[in-house]
């Protein structure tokens, strides 16, 4: 069994953008700026946006981090994402999520200029993709195909499931491994919470992919010998053991899974430092215009 190390490779990804900032400033050219939209005080998106302002640090970018709280309307976050598609020194932005009950979503993301949806959020994004388009693709599935190629691990004709068909994580990831080329060729199967048979559909996968949230659902019983396994499962947990009074589990039930597993990423450490640095390539990519001009 080889441990996928999304941590050792998003650390080399994240030398290879700072390389290319600073190439970019030495060149006379513009420092790539990423904005974030936080509402609230939600732990886990305050940890995550930290993650992202700290990571423009390292590699180079202009950041900047705009609050409110969850009492904010619809109307000024309106106001807020057009300012941002306005301001020409903005090259991308997100909305950090789960936005409050009171807040449509969907309006938001789709109020974002496409052109500056480094999230691969916007339906045209979503859409491109499907096609096979450059767009901005979502961060996760972004990291995730990268983790395959990095450690060149075959999909062409393989068994793909996914497991959750979530809008972030389950619907791209599953699209992006059926597009012609590689990583992708795969032939995919998407599984809920409504498909009768995980188990058996599991058994015949060469590679799983876990979005589902459920800790520990994949167990050695479900896999075949060799499986390459992706978790992208983050739950939180309370724990005594650590500082901040929790810590996230995956999807799979790793000491069973490992046993069977040919590859497979471990929680934390696997997909989740990959997320990031996704997000830090799509802002350079913006930052040159190198998709949308
Ligand atoms: N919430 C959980 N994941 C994400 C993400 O990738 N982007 C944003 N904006 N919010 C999230």
């Amino acid at each position: 069994m080889q441990l996928i190390d999304g941590k050792a490779i998003s650390a080399q990804i994240k030398k290879e953008i700072a390389e290319e900032v600073t190439k970019i400033k030495a060149a006379g050219g513009k420092t790539p700026h990423l904005a974030a939209i936080l509402v609230g005080h939600d732990g886990g998106s305050e940890t995550y946006v930290a993650n992202k302002v700290k990571s423009c640090e390292e590699v180079g970018f202009k950041s900047t981090l705009i609050r409110y709280e969850n009492d904010v309307t619809e109307e000024e976050l309106l106001q807020c994402v057009e300012r941002l598609n306005q301001d020409a020194d903005i090259d991308g932005f997100i909305v950090q999520l789960p936005l409050p009950k009171h807040i449509s979503e969907q309006r938001i993301i789709e109020a974002i200029d496409y052109r500056k949806d480094v999230d691969g959020f916007h339906p045209i994004n979503v859409g491109r993709m499907s096609i096979g388009l450059p767009c901005f693709v979502s961060a996760t599935p972004a990291g995730i195909l990268e983790l395959l190629k990095r450690y060149e691990i075959p999909t062409q004709g393989k068994n793909c499931v996914v497991l959750g068909r979530s809008n972030i994580v389950g619907k791209p990831v599953a699209n992006l491994m059926m597009q012609k080329g590689y990583p992708g060729d795969a032939t995919v199967t998407v599984c809920h919470s409504r498909t009768p048979n995980i188990k058996e559909i599991c058994q015949q996968a060469d590679i799983i992919i876990a979005a589902l949230g459920v800790p520990e659902f994949l167990t050695g019983d479900m896999v075949k010998d060799g499986v390459v396994v992706i978790d992208v499962g983050t739950t939180r947990v309370p724990s005594t053991e650590t500082k901040s009074g929790f810590r996230l589990k995956g999807d799979v039930k790793f000491d069973e899974v490992s046993e069977k597993a040919s590859y497979i990423t471990p929680v934390p450490g696997g997909v989740g430092p990959m997320t990031i640095i996704s997000l830090m390539r799509n802002t350079l990519l913006a930052g040159k215009k190198e998709i949308y001009k």
